[in-house]
């Protein structure tokens, strides 16, 4: 367990309950999350994880499929951790459904004896969102939403109208209290860097407004293709894959005033007012694009015309940032992976520098995150070249976790936002009011969409973005790597 992290001792036996535990998502992500809280000695002292799917699937060969998707995922247990790990993991096959709960219910009433008491149950959705309603039904009509809560995976409804109707089923089993929608952009340690870096610091706190902010881009470019989950993502695609979930909630932790407290319901309303300031995104200041091969990639529908790409410019109406545009984008097959916030900062008046200084000339001065596990930020600015005469070149001050002693400490997105949810605090998961304002910024551009452009697979999305972000440019690609402490030299 690294150094400084302890597991609360407040957490009661626990089962995770985890539905699609045989698709994509469980693989790459929620089970090796799981497990590193099992290493870290984080979970509950008490606890079993039963996987449900369609399938009849063996308990151990459920155990040799999450063997597996650790190894996918570079975690590669030796026998003595795997073995009591493994143990506590179980497989409930047959789906679950109101009218077919398959070997779910005795299951779990065997877990349940096997733990003692009555422990928590934390029923995990890795499942498109097709299946929210029923599986939501399921829990309500079989018993299984007492002492339990809920985590939904996202996007939470797929249109304004699924958004309500799953919101009145949602609320006819659970209590609000009970539900976690989860947006893991905002269970990343470096989201949280962001506000911590400017509500500690007046430097940054100061700075943070339309006097001195010139525009924002929050830019997650993937190499990444969709082959493993076309079925789900061809049902998606890139605006309600990251747009409306995962860029906005980071627009919103950029913007949002501050909270009262860090405490879950000031923060979660900070981010909640900035997002209802959200002007309706403007069909016009949209790029929507699909790269070319998208419709060959097995399981996309022939002649699909799902975005795999999108650019947009937000504006926020408020005091705070009216008129400072805010640049979001992501998309897949791109030349580069990166997750980049990155803050323009107005240009001062330079009249004082003689003609040739190279005064401005490479843009304004950024403060930049990269939003890995293991963060980093970066401040560029303006600065004298030694010697003789004044020319300027553009510096820049930077900080990497991984130089820190506290690197080992950092939990993964999934990790930390699955153990908040067994521990019962709603920090970093979103409220139904604050998604349904993300459904009305959003409905002009689903109602009419820009026409779908081809791209090129590893390019960074089709022309029209430079004239989006005009008279600004994009950041990426970076025109100075972020520099590496252990090479000499720069
Ligand atoms: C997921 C999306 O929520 O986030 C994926 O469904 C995307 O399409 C992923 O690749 C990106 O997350 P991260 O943490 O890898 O940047």
């Amino acid at each position: 367990m690294p150094a400084t992290m302890k597991r609360d001792p407040e957490l009661g036996p626990t089962i995770f309950v985890l539905f699609g535990a045989t698709g994509d998502l469980a693989k790459r992500l929620v089970l090796p999350a799981f497990y590193r809280l099992a290493q870290e000695g984080l979970l509950p002292k008490q606890w079993l994880l039963v996987g449900n799917g369609r399938g009849d699937v063996a308990h151990e060969d459920f155990r040799k499929h999450v063997r597996d998707a650790l190894g996918k995922s570079g975690l590669k247990p030796a026998k003595k951790e795997w073995k009591p790990f493994a143990e506590r993991v179980l497989f409930a096959g047959g789906g679950f459904t109101s009218d077919s709960p398959g070997s779910l219910l005795d299951d779990l009433a065997k877990a349940r004896k096997a733990l003692g008491g009555d422990p928590q149950l934390v029923h995990y959705l890795a499942v498109p969102p097709v299946a929210f309603e029923e599986i939501t039904r399921a829990l309500g009509q079989h018993g299984l939403a007492s002492n339990a809560r809920v985590v939904y995976e996202k996007p939470f409804g797929t249109s304004p109208q699924s958004f309500r109707s799953l919101d009145r089923v949602v609320h006819s089993v659970l209590d609000e209290q009970q539900v976690y929608r989860i947006d893991h952009f905002l269970g990343k340690e470096a989201t949280q860097d962001l506000h911590t870096l400017r509500f500690a610091n007046g430097l940054f706190d100061a700075m943070w407004n339309r006097q001195h902010v010139e525009s924002v881009q929050i830019d997650v470019p993937e190499k990444l293709g969709v082959t493993d989950r076309a079925g789900f993502y061809d049902a998606t695609g890139a605006v309600l894959d990251m747009l409306v979930t995962h860029l906005f909630q980071v627009a919103a932790e950029v913007a949002m005033e501050p909270p009262a407290t860090l405490g879950p319901l000031d923060l979660q309303s900070a981010r909640e007012e900035v997002i209802s300031c959200f002007r309706p995104l403007d069909p016009a200041e949209v790029v929507l694009g699909q790269f070319d091969g998208y419709r060959d990639v097995p399981g996309i529908a022939a002649g699909s015309t799902q975005d795999t790409y999108v650019a947009a410019r937000l504006w926020i109406d408020n005091d705070r940032w009216r008129g400072v545009p805010f640049y979001l984008r992501t998309g897949k097959r791109l030349a580069q992976g990166q997750r980049i916030i990155s803050i323009a900062f107005r240009e001062p008046p330079k009249s004082m520098f003689p003609a040739g200084s190279g005064v401005s000339a490479q843009g304004p001065d950024h403060l930049t995150f990269d939003l890995a596990d293991a963060a980093k930020m970066s401040l560029s600015f303006y600065g004298k070249r030694p010697g003789p005469g004044m020319r300027l070149d553009k510096l820049s001050m930077q900080f990497a976790m991984h130089d820190t002693s506290h690197i080992a400490d950092v939990l993964e997105a999934y990790e930390r936002l699955i153990l908040d949810a067994m521990r019962g605090d709603h920090t970093l998961f979103t409220t139904a009011e604050g998604i349904e304002r993300l459904w009305e910024v959003s409905t002009g551009l689903l109602e009419s969409p820009p026409p779908v452009r081809l791209y090129d697979p590893g390019s960074w999305g089709p022309n029209a973005i430079h004239q989006l972000i005009a008279p600004h440019a994009w950041r990426l690609p970076f025109e100075r790597v972020w520099r590496d402490p252990n090479t000499a030299g720069n």
